[in-house]
């Protein structure tokens, strides 16, 4: 069965060098989500956006852009800025489960405002020809939030509603809820894409087999923890390439000296790659003792020597 493999949106990761050089060295990802655009009241695109999705960083891939709000003139104004980019579609974030988010109505706390959501889309389609997709969580409270929600949907022409299957209060805790998710399937006939959990080649079968009429896959961390994932799955493999930490070691020296060359002094570089690392170090044979290592080197010097011994040693 042919299906489409995406990379799910991570604020403070997945911006255009590490979705340039992932796809360089490992592919195996369609489609890459750009991480949300927050306007906060004022009608302007921090520079940091901007930069994201300029068209001279995002020159081969399909890169879709996001906005998180709960507001139709900040809606049509990222509208307007991405179209005059030249993208062509423009993904709604319902899913931030973050209090400081949901408490203001949006992310995983405007799931349940149906009407509001209406509003906006109905503003969107009549004023705009840009095309929307939705990424949403099944609910803050609970997963029959959506439920409300998904037959609105049905009035516009929604391109498909990715969703996260769980609810905004267990943040990243507690499993997927899998029925609850099945539940969305028979609510909607809009094209649902699945995401939540994909951390492997056996887990992304099982969900395979048990959500078969799903063809779209959205993979966050679980790409980040082992970026080869996404190509074994396509390969349907479980082994990883024989050069695999050749390649891993490029790949790091490769976003390591754009953010290096980006970040200034030795603090926010040391910051940013740790917080890679906390994924990355999941796919060693040694999780804690990885990520300890990285976070004792107190300067660039000493963190280089540790991403060589944990090489050397793996
Ligand atoms: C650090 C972090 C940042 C995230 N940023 C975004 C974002 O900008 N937009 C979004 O829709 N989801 C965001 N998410 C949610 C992920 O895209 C994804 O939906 C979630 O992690 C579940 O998928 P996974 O289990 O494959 O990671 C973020 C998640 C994390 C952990």
């Amino acid at each position: 069965m042919s299906f489409k493999l995406l990379s799910s949106p991570l604020q403070g990761f997945t911006d255009f060098r590490f979705r340039n050089a992932f796809h360089h060295y490992f592919g195996g990802i369609d489609t890459f989500y750009a991480p949300y655009i927050r306007l906060d009241g004022k009608f302007k695109i921090k520079s940091s956006y901007q930069r994201d999705l300029q068209l001279e960083n995002n020159t081969t891939l399909d890169v879709i852009p996001q906005v998180m709000t709960n507001d139709a003139d900040e809606f049509l104004f990222v509208v307007k800025y991405i179209q005059e980019l030249g993208y062509k579609e423009l993904n709604w974030n319902l899913g931030c489960p973050y209090p400081m988010v949901t408490k203001r109505g949006m992310g995983s706390g405007l799931v349940k405002e149906a009407s509001k959501i209406d509003h906006i889309l109905d503003r969107v389609h009549s004023e705009t020809d840009v095309v929307v997709s939705m990424k949403m969580r099944m609910g803050y409270d609970n997963s029959d939030e959506i439920l409300d929600t998904l037959p609105i949907l049905e009035k516009y022409p929604i391109k498909n509603i990715a969703i996260h299957a769980r609810i905004g209060k267990q943040l990243y805790k507690g499993g997927v809820d899998l029925d609850a998710f099945q539940r969305c399937i028979d609510y909607t006939k809009h094209t649902l894409y699945y995401n939540g959990d994909i951390t492997t080649v056996s887990r992304f079968k099982e969900m395979q087999e048990r959500f078969p009429s799903i063809n779209h896959w959205m993979i966050g961390r679980g790409l980040i923890a082992d970026p080869f994932l996404p190509s074994m799955i396509k390969a349907n493999t479980t082994e990883y390439p024989e050069n695999r930490l050749v390649v891993f070691k490029e790949f790091h020296d490769t976003i390591y000296k754009q953010y290096d060359e980006f970040l200034s002094g030795p603090t926010p570089i040391k910051m940013k790659m740790l917080g890679f690392w906390e994924f990355f170090s999941q796919s060693f044979s040694n999780p804690q003792k990885t990520y300890k290592a990285i976070k004792k080197a107190s300067n660039p010097v000493a963190y280089k020597n540790a991403v060589s011994e944990i090489l050397k040693k793996e």
